[in-house]
């Protein structure tokens, strides 16, 4: 089978190549592979300054955003041949600490969880891998065109359960919020915002390309003027920021509305350096009750409520997969484009890669 691979920790080892197809251990499944997203911590990893080979090996199996269909399941599992599913990215530290011995995995305390795609264990970008059946989510048989979509959408359900049980600590009925860059996740993080009834408001920096009338069409206003504008001009009750960009993230914590709460999940790049009136941003962070959280992955939980996707407008959806590449050109799929939004590798030979 043909499987995408990469040298963690080298600059340029991307590579489509055959590997034997997997054999499914007691209580996994098998997956025959339909469609891998690529994301920004793929990129990294392409780039060489993130990502961590299987011990003992020196390449790893890219690809953690996962569709795939059920080839063989075991009996009584739940799933059988022709499911729709997604695998989750992260398993549990091997101690484990007292978050993934509760199914937090995504909390984990000692840093030793394992990342399918990413961290020491195979990704799902090859055209048959296999999932233990308790981190493969079943998805609805209408999702075949932006399943690939669930494990952002994960990612976006944590930050708002994030959101919410911090805003739980006293009365919380948030009117307007500001999603900061409209990526996948920033504009998953809005579709969320909209589902809740609230005022949505999204900042991103480019004025064409699918970006605006995405926003405009779940009735949220797309905004391009400086963060501190926006700021004054919103001021936000909840901020999801998705764009990782330092100026941007202070710019939220410091605008924002009392009780104001500051939901990061974007991943700098180290070294962006700042000078920040930090006397002021602690002041009203103090002053407001504010709060400021970081978000990162997402356990089954949070999958099961991404799942919740069929519920959104599948046509809208399908709007933010602007590339689906064939994995056996996967370096264009690297390749940035303009108009890029969520670019998805396909990987089943048969499929439709348009
Ligand atoms: C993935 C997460 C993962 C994180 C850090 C993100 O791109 O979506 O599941 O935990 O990278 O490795």
């Amino acid at each position: 089978m043909r499987a995408l691979t990469v040298r963690p920790n080298a600059k340029d080892s991307l590579e489509v190549s055959d590997l034997p197809e997997p054999v499914p251990e007691e209580g996994q499944i098998l997956v025959g592979g339909l469609a891998v997203g690529v994301c920004g911590t793929d990129r990294e990893i392409v780039e060489g300054s993130y990502g961590w080979a299987p011990p003992g090996r020196d390449r790893l199996v890219l690809g953690h955003e996962s569709l795939g269909r059920v080839r063989q399941a075991p009996p009584r599992s739940g799933f059988s041949a022709g499911d729709l599913v997604v695998g989750v990215v992260r398993r549990p530290d091997p101690v484990p600490c007292g978050a993934c011995a509760r199914g937090e995995f995504d909390m984990c305390r000692n840093g030793q969880y394992t990342e399918r795609g990413i961290k020491e264990i195979d990704g799902y970008g090859s055209q048959m891998w296999c999932v233990e059946t308790d981190y493969a989510v079943k998805l609805d048989a209408g999702l075949e065109r932006v399943g690939v979509l669930l494990e952002p959408a994960s990612i976006v359900a944590k930050a708002w359960e994030q959101v919410e049980r911090i805003g739980g600590r006293s009365w919380f009925e948030p009117e307007r919020m500001l999603v900061t860059g409209a990526g996948p996740i920033g504009t998953l993080a809005a579709l969320l915002g909209v589902q809740r009834g609230l005022e949505v408001h999204v900042l991103d920096r480019v004025t064409e390309g699918p970006k605006p009338s995405l926003i405009q069409a779940l009735g949220a206003t797309y905004h391009t003027e400086d963060a501190d504008k926006v700021m004054q001009s919103v001021v936000p009750d909840v901020v999801i920021e998705a764009t990782g960009a330092a100026k941007v993230v202070f710019e939220a914590m410091s605008g924002n509305a009392r009780y104001g709460i500051v939901c990061l999940t974007g991943v700098s790049p180290k070294g962006q350096k700042l000078d920040v009136e930090a006397g002021s941003i602690n002041r009203g962070i103090v002053l407001e009750n504010d709060a400021v959280v970081g978000s990162v992955n997402a356990n089954l939980r949070h999958y099961q409520q991404a799942a919740a996707l069929a519920k959104a407008d599948l046509p809208w959806l399908e709007r933010l997969i602007t590339r689906r590449v064939p994995l056996d050109r996967a370096g264009e799929a690297f390749t940035a484009q303009d108009d890029d939004l969520k670019v998805v590798l396909t990987l089943d030979p048969a499929g439709d890669p348009a």
